[in-house]
């Protein structure tokens, strides 16, 4: 990551920017984004108010540049406990592989406080797949169109 870039708490007035971004990610694997502007403004606004404290944005200067959602109140059906989930990350991508993702799951993790964390990727995304393994996630349960993946 260089010098222009920075990672910091995400605040409602970022939101607006968001959905614009995450299309932008996801194509090229749209079976696993949303299907219009408008449905990923919903979504994104769902995200942030699921634990608003939770979101972070890359910037480089001063454009946000990837984003990450997550929860500290997860139950997870599957753990049998509250874990932190990861709910979203994006990279726009023409900064992708410049570890960009990797710090904005460091930032989240941080603020998870817990050593267990959960989360959800297509199965077909394999870009998404290799990059959280690569974090140490572990490949667990499939459940239709998705995989559930775990870091402890
Ligand atoms: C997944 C995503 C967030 C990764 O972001 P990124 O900024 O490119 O990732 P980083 O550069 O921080 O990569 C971190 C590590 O993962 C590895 N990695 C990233 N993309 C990879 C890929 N396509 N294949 C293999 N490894 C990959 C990198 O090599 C790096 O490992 P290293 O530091 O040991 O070399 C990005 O590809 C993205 O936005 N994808 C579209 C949205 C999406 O699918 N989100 C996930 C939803 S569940």
């Amino acid at each position: 990551m260089g010098d222009a870039m920075k990672i910091r708490r995400g605040n409602r007035e970022d939101l607006k920017f968001l959905p614009e971004l995450l299309m932008a990610a996801y194509s090229g694997i749209e079976e696993y984004g949303e299907e219009s502007i408008e449905k990923a403004r919903r979504y994104i606004d769902e995200l942030y108010d699921e634990d608003p404290n939770c979101f972070f944005v890359a910037e480089e200067n001063g454009d946000i540049v990837g984003f990450i959602f997550c929860n500290r109140f997860w139950y997870s059906k599957f753990e049998h406990s509250h874990v932190g989930e990861i709910n979203e990350i994006v990279v726009v991508p023409r900064f992708h592989h410049q570890g960009v993702g990797r710090e904005l799951i460091k930032m989240a993790m941080e603020e998870l406080h817990t050593d267990k964390i959960e989360l959800w990727v297509g199965r077909e995304n394999n870009r998404a797949i290799e990059f959280y393994k690569r974090l140490g996630f572990k490949e667990k349960e499939t459940a239709g169109e998705w995989i559930r993946m775990i870091k402890n």
